[in-house]
């Protein structure tokens, strides 16, 4: 099991990219489309959303299970794409026919409603709830992939009546959902071959000797009930969710790897407590432009100077410049990630919330660039203050985390270029004190 642990975007694929020679299958167990990994070999470059990493490795087969909510039209054109790249998939991707299918009537809710959180507009909020809601007076909300190809008549029904009724609450123009309904239909039958008709497939396999390695997509601070409500995805990231998202019993799990960042980031809206800049920061990533993100790499490219952003004494600015060395924009959406200090009060709360047995920590050589900055040495966040007590928590409620300040403490710089060293081993020693201080506070807090 191998999930991020703080808001996502911690390089979870590279790390599944070095240890998938030690598993069979790569399963997912939540979320949808709103996902992203980028995964390079060699020339080759994928964005991947729906299709769980492991693509790369032949041998490998990839399982999405219940969990997830798909984007059927979006999931072939992402196999189209691993096709082109000279990929083949069939035989080895397969999808749980209890999968929830996003339609249209979803996407078009959270564009109305998502703009507050900042969700990735996919529509997977709406899914989720209509999941949880199963039916409404005349129609069938929560529509299954198996569903869809069992009876057509009734998902073309669902599919459209979902839609006329959201389309009339809203007031809002009707826009070919015939034809929607139609490709959503046409895609699932094209899909036919990768939908698998029996939940015990997984179970099966295991039985039989296979290794699976279950791929979180968000992360733990994004959980529905866990995370930083309601500035959260609509599905349950944590570890304990994949034994019921990825169709699998909680008696084959093994251990739980978690994926953190050095320098934190966070998509969307809602609280992080350790951001740079803070409130500034957060107006300034959600800020579009004629409804597009305005503040994409390009425009930070053209618009600043990293070395100026660096020494300006502000901590605002540091962010901007630490986003764009560390080249923190989404894959998909394009957007500026916030960028935070590392938080080990958040870190050690998810790694106790998930039993993390092993963390990797990317991005280490980032950490360098403060030597650059004005800061007086390495900012980490080693505990909160919340209304004049000092808690070692995140706290339950967005108030709590609104209102929670950092306490810092500074480690002495680390110098040099860091990228190409792969062993902890050949690090420098002041780095290597850094980690193991890091290491070190995880277990005591
Ligand atoms: P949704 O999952 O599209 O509903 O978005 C809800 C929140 O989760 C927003 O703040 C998104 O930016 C965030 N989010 C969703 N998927 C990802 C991801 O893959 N990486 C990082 N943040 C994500």
């Amino acid at each position: 099991m191998l999930i991020g642990v703080q808001y996502g975007d911690e390089g979870k694929a590279r790390v599944i990219d070095n240890i998938a020679h030690e598993y069979d299958i790569i399963a997912r167990f939540n979320g949808g489309p709103n996902a992203g990994h980028t995964i390079e070999v060699g020339d080759k470059r994928l964005a991947l959303h729906q299709v769980p990493s492991g693509v790369f490795h032949p041998d490998m087969l990839l399982y999405v299970g219940s969990g997830c909510v798909l984007n059927l039209e979006k999931l072939l054109q992402e196999l189209k794409e691993i096709k082109n790249n000279d990929l083949v998939l069939d035989e080895r991707l397969f999808i749980s026919d209890q999968a929830t299918v996003i339609q249209p009537h979803h996407i078009l809710l959270d564009k109305i409603t998502g703009k507050e959180i900042g969700t990735t507009a996919n529509g997977i909020g709406p899914a989720y709830a209509d999941r949880a809601l199963r039916r409404d007076g005349t129609y069938l909300k929560n529509l299954r992939l198996g569903d869809v190809l069992d009876d057509p008549q009734l998902a073309r029904e669902t599919i459209v009546g979902n839609y006329q009724q959201t389309v009339a609450r809203y007031q809002l123009s009707e826009n070919d959902i015939q034809d929607k309904a139609e490709h959503i239909i046409v895609a699932a039958h094209i899909l036919q071959k990768a939908i698998c008709r029996n939940p015990l497939f997984l179970d099966g396999l295991v039985r039989r000797g296979k290794n699976v390695l279950f791929e979180g997509a968000q992360a733990s601070m994004l959980d529905v009930v866990k995370g930083t409500v309601p500035y959260v995805t609509s599905s349950h990231t944590i570890a304990g969710s994949a034994y019921v998202g990825g169709d699998l019993s909680p008696q084959y799990h093994r251990k739980t790897i978690g994926v953190a960042k050095a320098i934190m980031s966070r998509v969307g809206n809602g609280p992080f407590v350790s951001e740079f800049g803070g409130a500034t920061s957060e107006e300034y990533c959600a800020e579009e432009e004629c409804g597009k993100t305005k503040h994409t790499r390009e425009f930070e490219e053209h618009a600043y100077s990293v070395s100026e952003l660096l020494q300006s004494g502000d901590l605002f600015k540091l962010g901007i410049a630490l986003r764009m060395l560390g080249n923190e924009y989404g894959a998909t959406t394009k957007r500026p990630r916030r960028m935070g200090m590392l938080d080990l009060v958040a870190l050690a709360h998810n790694c106790r919330i998930n039993g993390v047995d092993e963390l990797y920590l990317n991005k280490v050589d980032c950490l360098a660039d403060f030597d650059r900055t004005f800061m007086k040495g390495i900012p980490l966040v080693e505990g909160y203050l919340l209304e004049g007590q000092e808690i070692s928590y995140v706290p339950g409620t967005s108030k709590g985390n609104r209102n929670a300040q950092s306490i810092i403490k500074y480690y002495p710089h680390i110098k040099g270029d860091l990228s190409e060293i792969r062993n902890y081993f050949s690090l420098p020693a002041e780095t290597q004190e850094l980690v193991k201080a890091i290491e070190n506070l995880l277990i005591v807090m």
